[in-house]
């Protein structure tokens, strides 16, 4: 058989081959007890993410919000929300991480404000057609009384995608646009004050140092001319869906405003990066966002929705490379975020579970645990070998599996209200992380208070718990990493391999690489030394779930 070699993007930048590590400030260190996390918790605890290995830290939104949609709905763009801490805390929490040799990404959220934004309560206060409302997208509702809304569209968390106001003298008024929740209007893209007051907001943060930003829903800013009417496959999924031309994803209007972006971070020293939250239906789309003069990466989603099948998961890395090389930029992976059900239990899930359904007290049959963790172990063992850059979700080097039990009270995200409990939504991944000890809240402060309960047997994967023990899926992340950093595995080529059905298999300079997706074990070649596995070999042979770096002997 000809050998299939792949070449990652050529290019020395630090983004091209990082391992991004992402931080859910709520949920990861508690610094002052509240059941919060916040930014002073986060500084406290770099040490383990310099010894976990990674590269840089993303933060999920930290700004002032009402915390309607966990701080994605953003009431001032250039400072630090009280439940977090200090804008010197911030300052603190970066030089510590760069000291550390850390870089830090921040999370920018340019779709949407928060309902409490200074400039959306003056459009409130202002008349139709006034240049206040004109930041956001507001029109005349349908009907003689215009009491329908403007369009047809549906939230991405449920119910419609217009709200009516009441306009300053009482009277039912305008309807205004949101892809989210009530609490998150839309701004409008097309109008410069818009455009020249997120150029100041980058500066405002680059300015203090920060190495880049994700960019929240990258492919929705601009809304098709007319905002004509559109009603998704239900088949899709509620962020992207799989067709072409959804007339608020991915228009072409975007990529100029990323051009813009491109150019403002190269003024900066320093190699800044822009990395596209955007969930479109092909990979083939999702590279025209870091073509060269636009983002630098853009979190790969059809790798983190390939399902456990050795074929679809080939073609899925396959197709990355091609798609992502084809323009130049570095493919990602991603396993985990704050938005997915959690890998250790999404690749044993046996039913269907569109995105944001999640899982809860209710769901049957409930993912199977000891299956979860080895497919999620063997499933990083194969991305961590991959080269591009990788993203990590806190908690997954712990083997976290999804929050499963969280009674209906003490849910928070809005799909859960706006659905009325119809979906579970995403606080199953968003459970406050173990640390140590044996109840909680497991050193995530001192106090036991948690925003979310944290499951009891939460305490078995705890960091403390895990560190130093041989087989932890902390020591097996940690031994990637090192791997991975020490062979240069970010960057350079790729030669696919064949170890017959069910099987992933591919060489990276002499490291081979095999993960066995299929239904029986498979046997590695003959002189084969096992450098680092997601599970134990029965001597040559590779485990159903399992997956290995190995090298050969001559
Ligand atoms: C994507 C974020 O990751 C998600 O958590 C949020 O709800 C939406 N964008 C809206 O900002
Ligand atoms: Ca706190």
């Amino acid at each position: 058989m000809a050998e299939i070699e792949q070449q990652s993007a050529p290019g020395s930048e630090w983004w091209r081959t990082a391992v991004i590590y992402q931080i859910y400030p709520r949920s990861f260190a508690d610094a002052n007890g509240d059941g919060i996390g916040d930014l002073p918790g986060i500084t406290s605890r770099l040490d383990a993410l310099s010894e976990l290995g990674v590269d840089a830290i993303w933060l999920s939104p930290f700004m002032p919000s009402p915390q309607k949609d966990a701080g994605y709905d953003v009431s001032d763009y250039r400072g630090v929300d009280p439940l977090f801490g200090t804008l010197d805390d911030f300052d603190t929490m970066l030089a510590a991480a760069h000291e550390r040799g850390i870089r830090v990404i921040v999370d920018l959220v340019p779709n949407h404000s928060s309902d409490q934004h200074r400039w959306f309560q003056d459009a409130l206060k202002a008349a139709p057609g006034s240049p206040e409302r004109a930041r956001y997208i507001f029109r005349d509702g349908k009907g003689p009384h215009g009491d329908l809304p403007p369009n047809n569209w549906e939230s991405v968390f449920g119910g419609g995608m217009w709200t009516r106001v009441t306009e300053p003298d009482g009277t039912p008024g305008q309807w205004y646009l949101h892809i989210f929740d009530t609490s998150q209007p839309d701004f409008d893209w097309t109008n410069p004050d818009v455009r020249e007051e997120f150029r100041g907001v980058l500066r405002f943060w680059l300015d203090r140092g920060v190495d880049g930003f994700r960019v929240d829903v990258a492919h929705g800013l601009i809304k098709k001319d007319g905002l004509p009417d559109y009603t998704p496959d239900p088949e899709g999924g509620s962020m992207g869906g799989d067709e072409d031309d959804v007339p608020y994803w991915g228009q072409s209007g975007v990529h100029e405003i990323y051009r813009d972006w491109h150019a403002l971070l190269a003024e900066y020293p320093g190699e800044r990066a822009l990395c596209a939250e955007a969930w479109l239906p092909t990979l083939e789309k999702t590279a025209l966002w870091v073509r060269p003069d636009e983002m630098n990466q853009a979190f790969n989603f059809g790798y983190l929705m390939t399902p456990w099948d050795a074929e679809e998961l080939s073609t899925v890395i396959r197709e990355s490379l091609d798609a992502f090389g084809g323009v130049g930029a570095p493919s990602t992976w991603v396993l985990s975020n704050h938005d997915v059900i959690r890998h250790a239990s999404r690749l044993a899930l046996t039913v269907e579970s569109p995105q944001g359904d999640g899982i809860g007290p209710r769901t049957e049959p409930k993912p199977d645990r000891a299956l979860g963790l080895a497919r999620a172990r063997a499933a990083t063992t194969v991305m961590l070998s991959l080269p591009g850059s990788a993203y990590l979700y806190q908690g997954e080097e712990l083997g976290l599996p999804e929050a499963m039990e969280i009674p209906d009270e003490f849910r928070q995200d809005p799909t859960w209200f706006r659905t009325k409990g119809a979906r579970y939504g995403r606080d199953g991944c968003r459970v406050p992380l173990p640390w140590s000890g044996t109840s909680p809240s497991y050193g995530f402060n001192d106090t036991g208070a948690s925003w979310l309960p944290q499951p009891a047997e939460w305490a078995e994967y705890a960091r403390a718990a895990e560190e130093g023990v041989d087989g932890s899926t902390l020591e097996l992340y940690k031994e990637l990493l090192r791997g991975r950093a020490e062979r240069g595995l970010g960057s350079g080529s790729l030669v696919w391999e064949d170890l017959g059905r069910g099987t992933v298999a591919f060489r990276r300079g002499d490291l081979h690489v095999a993960a066995n997706l299929g239904e029986v074990p498979v046997a590695l070649p003959a002189g084969a030394s096992v450098v680092v596995g997601s599970g134990p070999l029965t001597g040559r042979e590779l485990p159903v779930d399992t997956a290995v770096w190995y090298t050969l002997a001559d």
